[in-house]
């Protein structure tokens, strides 16, 4: 049977990562050549990977930015992969002292990658240690208290940081400026999410057409993690109202009961446009009077709904606030006031 019970509580379009969402971990390719998409980032890496590889150096520290769910995780597991190196992963607001950043760091091997997810979350503290440690592979670290106090420097093995945020305007400037690489990932065109569905319904066996592929890519939000989110409900769809197979047919009939809209926006999205139309004669409007309308919280507009309907030109940012453009009002069928 179809899974609704996953449709009701978590939106199926959700960026962020959801309980449901471990086997997706097997689609994660291995190897910078099956990385889809992102040709601007990938070929710079690729040279950066390669030259640190021939002087038998660390690669330079890589900030990884962009919005969740574009393979920031899964880029830089590529990057340990392709240097050869182990891949040790934590996140921001995992690492709560100094101490467990610096046991972190001096158990790290040379030339071992330490990837840090959501590194804007990380507390000043713990940041502070991190900057010998990119800067000089070194902790300084205070013993004693009070007079007594001394600190000494312990050497690290040279390693390679890899931050991924969603906010590279919240990291302080003296950690940004430690990072040597910073790549922006952008979201995906539809006919890069075709190619990422199409890789995922051949390892997870699932028949599909090309124009079925199509509209579940247009639907994604530019996403992969949605695309294949998608693409596995439409699969259920598939198997109970067709005969197995997602064409472009099933695909737009399952998308639209999922309430994923032609242009991938869900029933937040919308009433997100609505209430900036209805209650705010399409704006401007401040981020806290919109996220207190909706009932949403002002970081999860800003993080996960407003860049995508930015990207589609439906709202625009005004020093006023935000506002409904003319493609904002057309996609709601509402007509635009001219003046
Ligand atoms: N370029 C790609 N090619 C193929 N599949 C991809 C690509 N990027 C991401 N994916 C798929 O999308 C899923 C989500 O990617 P990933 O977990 O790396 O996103 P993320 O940017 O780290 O998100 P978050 O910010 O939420 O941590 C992965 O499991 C992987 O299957
Ligand atoms: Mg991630």
């Amino acid at each position: 049977m179809v899974d609704s019970i996953v449709f009701d509580e978590e939106r199926i379009v959700t960026t962020s990562e959801q309980t449901g969402d471990d086997w997706q971990y097997s689609l994660r390719p291995r190897h910078l050549r099956e990385y889809i998409g992102q040709d601007k980032a990938k070929e710079n890496l690729r040279i950066f990977i390669q030259a640190a590889m021939n002087r038998n150096e660390a690669l330079d520290h890589v900030l990884l930015c962009g919005p969740p769910g574009l393979g920031k995780t899964t880029m830089a597991g590529i990057i340990a992969n392709e240097l050869g190196v182990n891949f040790r992963i934590t996140s921001g607001p995992a690492i709560n002292h100094s101490g467990d950043l610096a046991a972190l760091l001096t158990n790290l091997s040379d030339r071992d990658v330490l990837f840090i997810d959501e590194i804007h979350r990380l507390s000043r503290n713990v940041e502070e240690v991190l900057y010998s440690a990119m800067e000089d592979y070194a902790l300084d670290i205070v013993i004693g208290k009070g007079p007594s106090a001394r600190s000494i420097r312990l050497d690290i093995a040279p390693f390679t940081l890899i931050g991924a945020t969603t906010r590279a305007g919240a990291l302080a400037a003296p950690l940004r400026d430690r990072f040597g690489v910073i790549s922006r990932l952008e979201y995906y065109k539809p006919e890069e999410l075709v190619l990422v569905i199409k890789r995922a319904a051949d390892i997870l066996d699932i028949k599909i057409e090309d124009k079925g592929a199509m509209e579940i890519a247009r639907r994604s939000r530019g996403t992969p993690r949605i695309a294949n989110r998608l693409l596995k409900r439409v699969r259920d769809f598939a198997q109970i109202i067709g005969d197995g197979v997602i064409t472009d047919r099933i695909a737009d009939d399952a998308l639209l009961r999922l309430e994923v809209d032609r242009m991938g926006l869900d029933r937040t999205d919308r009433s997100i446009l609505s209430t900036m139309i209805n209650k705010f004669t399409g704006g401007p409007v401040g981020i806290d009077t919109l996220a207190a309308a909706i009932s949403e919280e002002n970081d999860t507009i800003e993080d996960v709904y407003e860049p995508y309907l930015l990207q589609l030109g439906f709202i625009n940012r005004t020093p006023r606030g935000r506002t409904v453009t003319r493609a904002g009002y057309e996609h709601m069928g509402i007509p635009y006031p001219e003046n």
